[in-house]
């Protein structure tokens, strides 16, 4: 093992980087937009029985192969099992991650452009983004988002050529909290608006006469998506931890906060969605027409719009400089690349392909391949595909094809755990996280 990696310093550290990767568009743009695709409460119920059934134990799986091996996940794979076909995994995990800091650079641009409006004081405006009348369809169709997202890019190389420790942990330190307290008072706002009822109840209850194979498909790739699971996030990240950390607490704190993010982001979008007679299943768009609503209506709205797109900003940052580590690392410990190359290929990767995202919207929204354009290609392969298929062969892997004693050790470290909550988990990796995400497969293959 080599004693000369960087580490995450503190305790704090340690939580705020792997909710830090976590919390992000996926839980404040991507959640409302798939729950209101999706039918509400039934989803969203679905969606938090995957995250603490299937999504926990995938993360301990992939905190006890990157702690074990202090490798990325390709050179994890090559550790701890001579069969080189496993590294496979590694290859879709490093592919996943690039699809997704393709498309998510581009909705992380979309921030910029609203930070910036809104600084400029037009923002809480139901002339829409840009004050110009013409709204979100205007401005995404245009060229500007295709500058932001090559900005947003530009933005994350800077952060991830600075290494781990400064430049991620300091970020994330201060300002996931600062983020968490923003969202709390427009929680409390949205639940004292004049009508918000019909909203929280479409969030809240469930109407399982809603529930088809999509929309398990929906909650199963919402669920890895959101906990950044199945690519290698959460094993790159714990190569840094200490052996003092507890995975297994991490692993449930992160995923508990992670989906408090997302239910709040819930109750702030959805009244506000019917009050302002939006639609629910708008799709992409559904958080940039609703939020300057809000604002418009909340005394100092540009100012709040300021704040609120000033830290969505940050928070997407440090997602996409996990998802890039995945690359990074790659590029680095089996390339043999230095990290400043490594840094700068990962990023004219996702900028060509981010530009063709972001283009997706306007002059080649016509292009389509499967029915989908090409940023809901990326989107849908990577999230309800590569990382939920991911995450089963990664809880296969751990719970069949590792020395039962490194799993036994992580999960211990240097604190304590009963014998039955292990076995717990193990089975939970042999079984129940393989078994439900193949019935989800099954499911939207037709097959049941
Ligand atoms: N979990 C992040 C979010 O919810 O915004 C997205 C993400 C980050 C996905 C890192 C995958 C990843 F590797």
């Amino acid at each position: 093992m080599s004693d000369n990696r960087a580490q995450f310093g503190t305790k704090l550290g340690v939580i705020a980087t792997t909710v830090g990767s976590a919390v992000g568009l996926g839980n404040i743009w991507r959640f409302p937009y798939e729950a209101g695709t999706h039918g509400g409460g039934a989803f969203l119920l679905i969606y938090i029985f995957f995250i603490f059934v299937i999504g926990v134990p995938v993360i301990c799986a992939e905190f006890i192969m990157g702690r074990s091996t202090r490798r990325n996940i390709f050179g994890a794979f090559r550790m701890l099992h001579t069969r080189r076909q496993w590294a496979w995994i590694g290859y879709m995990g490093i592919l996943a991650s690039i699809l997704i800091l393709s498309f998510y650079s581009v909705v992380a641009g979309w921030t910029l452009e609203y930070l910036g409006q809104s600084a400029a004081g037009i923002v809480a405006s139901t002339d829409g983004v840009a004050g110009n009348g013409g709204g979100f369809d205007d401005f995404s169709t245009g060229w500007r988002p295709v500058m932001w997202t090559l900005i947003f890019l530009a933005f994350n190389a800077v952060i991830v050529l600075r290494g781990v420790r400064k430049g991620i942990e300091k970020a994330s330190n201060i300002l996931m909290p600062v983020l968490f307290l923003l969202l709390l008072a427009f929680c409390v706002n949205s639940l004292f608006m004049s009508g918000a009822k019909e909203g929280l109840e479409f969030l809240f209850k469930p109407d399982f006469s809603k529930v088809d194979s999509s929309v398990l498909i929906g909650a199963l790739g919402q669920a890895f998506f959101s906990l950044s699971i199945g690519l290698g996030t959460m094993m790159i990240y714990s190569s840094y931890f200490s052996e003092e950390t507890p995975l297994v607490k991490s692993a449930a704190l992160t995923a508990s906060l992670d989906t408090l993010v997302a239910i709040l982001a819930g109750v702030i979008i959805f009244p506000a969605v019917f009050i302002f007679n939006c639609e629910p299943a708008a799709g992409p768009k559904l958080v940039f027409e609703v939020l300057p609503e809000i604002f418009h209506q909340l005394p100092g709205g540009v100012v709040w719009s300021t704040l609120f797109f000033f830290l969505l900003f940050l928070a997407s940052l440090t997602s996409t400089i996990s998802m890039s580590e995945i690359c990074v690392a790659f590029f680095c410990e089996q390339l043999g690349l230095s990290r400043r190359r490594a840094a700068l290929l990962n990023t004219a990767i996702a900028m060509g392909l981010g530009t063709l995202c972001a283009m997706s919207f306007g002059s080649l929204s016509g292009l389509k391949i499967f029915g989908l354009t090409i940023f809901n290609l990326f989107d849908y392969a990577a999230s309800n595909i590569m990382l939920p298929l991911g995450g089963m062969l990664i809880s296969v892997f751990v719970g069949w094809f590792i020395d039962r004693n490194v799993v036994k050790a992580q999960l211990k470290g240097t604190g304590t755990i009963s014998e039955g909550f292990l076995r717990l988990i193990v089975f939970s990796l042999k079984y129940v996280a393989p078994a439900g995400i193949g019935l989800v497969f099954l499911a939207g293959l037709g097959i049941i």
